[in-house]
């Protein structure tokens, strides 16, 4: 896997940098406004230009809902992409007239086409998210829905490697749907207890 970037550098986008900062690992981060904007977020965080960030195979999505159709155009084929969606429609405008039915997350695949795309990371507030928990209270859940079992596997593998837990929930028309805002599965701040 090359080095993760992250589109995206406000709420969310930082807090991701913070938790790839305090796991050790090393990422890219971007914005549209370009890498001198990005304060620094750590060792390891790496301000990208747009077109750079574009060049990692494992893309967070941390992004308004409403620019994820502008952003799909940032490359005609997404092919070879892993695109991990934290976007949540229902807080933005116009949502339900762009949706029409469909999920936020279906909706990103048709305009990211050739990407496996991974829902996950939208369903906490990105101060909860980031938070850290004391050594010794568990990992904090972190869920994941997509249509590739493949990239799911992969993204669960580096939830793992940031300190949290994975837990996959199949296919965004299935458990995607619990981590779509407002349903289910949405702003729970669960912690996978150590067993003992
Ligand atoms: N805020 C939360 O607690 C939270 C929690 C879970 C999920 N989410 C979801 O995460 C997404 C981001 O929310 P946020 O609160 O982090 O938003 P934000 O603070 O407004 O940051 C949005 C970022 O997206 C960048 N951006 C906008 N359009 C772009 C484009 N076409 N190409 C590349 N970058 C673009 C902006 O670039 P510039 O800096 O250059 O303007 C900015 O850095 C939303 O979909 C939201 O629903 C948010």
């Amino acid at each position: 896997m090359s080095t993760p970037a992250i589109i995206g550098s406000g709420n969310i986008g930082s807090a991701l940098a913070r938790l790839f900062a305090r796991a050790g690992l090393e990422v890219g981060i971007a914005n549209t406004r370009g890498p001198e904007s990005i304060t620094s977020l750590g060792s390891g965080v790496h301000a990208l230009t747009l077109e750079e960030a574009l060049e990692s195979d494992v893309i967070f999505m941390a992004i308004p809902f409403g620019a994820v159709e502008q952003f799909g155009k940032s490359r005609p084929d997404w092919t070879g992409k892993t695109v991990i969606d934290t976007t949540n429609a229902h807080y933005a405008p116009g949502s339900a007239d762009i949706l029409r039915g469909r999920l936020s997350s279906q909706y990103a695949a048709e305009k990211l086409p050739g990407a496996e795309v991974v829902k996950a990371f939208n369903q906490l507030p990105a101060n909860t998210l980031a938070a850290e928990l004391d050594p010794g209270q568990g990992r904090r859940v972190i869920f994941i829905a997509t249509d590739s079992p493949a990239a799911g596997d992969r993204i669960a593998s580096l939830v793992g490697d940031l300190g949290l837990a994975a837990v996959q929930l199949g296919r965004i028309d299935e458990g995607g749907r619990l981590i779509q805002a407002p349903n289910a599965l949405v702003l729970r701040n669960l912690i996978e207890q150590p067993l003992h």
